[in-house]
């Protein structure tokens, strides 16, 4: 039955559509909506779009503050990894694994040139979500801050876990310009159901050029995306159908469904993760009007970028000015959602979340309450050329239609670990500039293709220029269906292993991951080996709460 189901949903997807202008549509455009839900709630517990108030993710604060001897600002913080539970129903609640027990996870809001010292703590015991997912003895971890230039052995690599009642400090520098990051886990093999069950944040680095541009404080506004299902019971439901992606039925934004936002009349700014493991968004607004793209996974772009609807792949972040000055109080203005060919959809996956306009006071002496910057910063990956690359490789990401297995260049993360972690695809020479073709050659699913170390530009897609929206620092390339994305990026800042996998965490786990060495010789010793050079410790730290 589910098979035919997402057989017939995909034979009849968005293709034809999918790379075409938007015009004024206000139709939803996804896939065919055949079901009523994968969730298996009772009507009565079944949420409906728009009756939860939107919430603010909530901040963590860092418990040590200090210099070092180096004059370095430096700012410490703890999370502590456990179960919890959260109100995402109205009805019933929902076990989670959060950072601090909370979905999604706190917010680490830094200066650019700050340090920080993360301590993430493993306290998860006893039976774990999701449904079905049985780890009575805990689960291992490993803690990625995605879209930071980390050193190897804070990376998040996936085979440095930090097991339960052991903890891990994680090193930080901070000192790339401003971006939208976050943290998620990436422990081998289970990095799929670890952050579907809540193990991700977000983290934002500020700098002077984006506070002299962009709004702030209550008008700059994070917003991370995912979606879920549910048992009858309020567990989370986990299916990723023969590891071919999971995809919800229930939109949350920062945890609550389809929830409402008051907004003033004036610029809004939003900073958009999606931390959904599988689904892609083709968001757009539900009057026609535009969004002003001003930054993507690495901060911000070039130039703004006036844009209808765009492609939004898992764990790609795409920051964006909306004008509600131009309407009327009372306004309802939808974000809604056209979906992507491959994805499954719902009665109401159409839909992500609304902002209700509301006549409250605008302080029109902050200039960026009206405004919309057309030039915005240059950054050195944007200014890269071709001409620079020294070697052009191909990465084919494809299944492996007897064994069920996703791979990149036939090699999987099992290929990696059976080499004792010496297999790489790729090693490229401290500080090389390369050219990577990254191809999608079989069976036409889309992959988020996700470089760890680098920001990358994307160079073309299909020898075509790329969308008008990804003309910006990226660290994760959404390559569609039959599509080659060549992607230009300087292998700078740091030597060692880095992974290379796709974003769609069941094709990860499944084993869509490999990994590159930058500036190491075979044979010689690694000082960043990132299974040695810093390893968890037993956590011996007190009760944080
Ligand atoms: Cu967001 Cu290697 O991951
Ligand atoms: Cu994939």
């Amino acid at each position: 039955m589910q098979i035919t189901r997402r057989g017939v949903l995909t034979a009849g997807g968005l293709g034809a559509l999918g790379l075409m202008g938007w015009g004024g549509l206000t139709q939803p455009l996804g896939n065919t909506v055949l079901t009523k839900s994968a969730s298996n709630l009772s009507d009565r517990n079944m949420p409906k779009p728009y009756r939860t108030q939107f919430q603010p993710l909530p901040r963590l604060a860092p418990f040590d503050v200090y210099t070092d001897d180096d004059g370095v600002p430096v700012e410490r913080y703890s999370v502590t990894a456990r179960t919890g539970t959260a109100a995402i129903l109205p009805t019933l609640t929902t076990p989670i694994i959060g950072y601090n027990g909370q979905v999604p996870g706190p917010t680490i809001s830094v200066e650019r040139g700050t340090k920080v010292i993360l301590r993430v703590r493993n306290q998860i015991t006893g039976i774990v979500p999701p449904a079905g997912h049985h780890a009575e003895h805990g689960l291992p971890l490993s803690t990625h801050l995605h879209g930071h230039a980390s050193a190897p052995e804070f990376d998040g690599y996936a085979d440095d876990l930090t097991f339960p009642g052991y903890c891990k400090e994680y090193v930080y520098e901070n000192d790339q310009p401003a971006r939208s990051i976050w943290y998620h886990d990436h422990a081998t093999h289970i990095t799929g159901t670890n952050v579907y069950s809540g193990l991700a944040a977000q983290y934002h680095i500020h700098d002077e050029a984006e506070r002299a541009l962009l709004p702030q404080g209550e008008f700059d506004v994070p917003l991370t995306l995912s979606d879920v299902m549910f048992e009858s019971d309020g567990r989370v439901r986990f299916d990723d159908k023969d590891h071919s992606g999971l995809w919800g039925d229930i939109v949350l934004v920062n945890g609550k469904p389809w929830p409402v936002m008051q907004v003033k009349r004036r610029v809004y700014r939003f900073r958009l993760l999606n931390a959904s493991i599988s689904r892609s968004y083709r968001p757009y607004l539900s009057t026609g009007d535009p969004v002003h793209m001003v930054a993507t996974d690495g901060g911000l772009m070039p130039a703004s970028q006036s844009v209808k609807t765009w492609r939004h792949a898992p764990a790609e972040r795409y920051e964006f000015l909306v004008d509600f000055s131009t309407y009327a109080p009372g306004t309802r203005v939808r974000l809604r959602n056209a979906s992507n060919p491959k994805n499954v959809d719902f009665d109401y996956t159409g839909e992500i979340m609304a902002f209700d306009v509301v006549d409250a006071p605008v302080d029109t002496s902050d200039p960026t309450w009206r405004t919309i910057p057309q030039t915005l910063a240059s950054s050195d990956v944007m200014s890269l050329v071709p001409a620079l690359s020294s070697k052009t490789r191909t990465l084919r990401l494809k299944r492996d239609d007897l064994t069920n297995v996703w791979n990149i260049n036939e090699t999987t993360w099992n290929d990696v670990i059976a080499s004792g972690y010496t297999k790489v695809l790729a090693d490229p020479a401290l500080d090389a500039v390369e050219m990577w073709d990254l191809h999608t050659s079989s069976g036409g699913w889309f992959h988020p293709l996700h470089i760890h170390l680098v920001d990358f530009q994307i160079v073309s897609r299909n020898g075509k220029a790329p969308f008008a929206y990804e003309r910006g620092p990226k660290d994760v390339a959404y390559v569609g269906p039959d599509e080659k994305v060549r992607v230009l990026m300087r292998f700078e800042r740091q030597s060692g292993k880095y992974m290379v996998h796709c974003h769609n965490l069941p094709h990860e786990d499944h084993d869509m991951m490999g990994q590159f060495s930058v500036g190491l010789t075979p044979g010689q010793p690694d000082p960043h080996d990132p299974l040695t050079a810093a390893p968890p410790v037993l956590d011996t730290y007190p009760a944080d709460d």
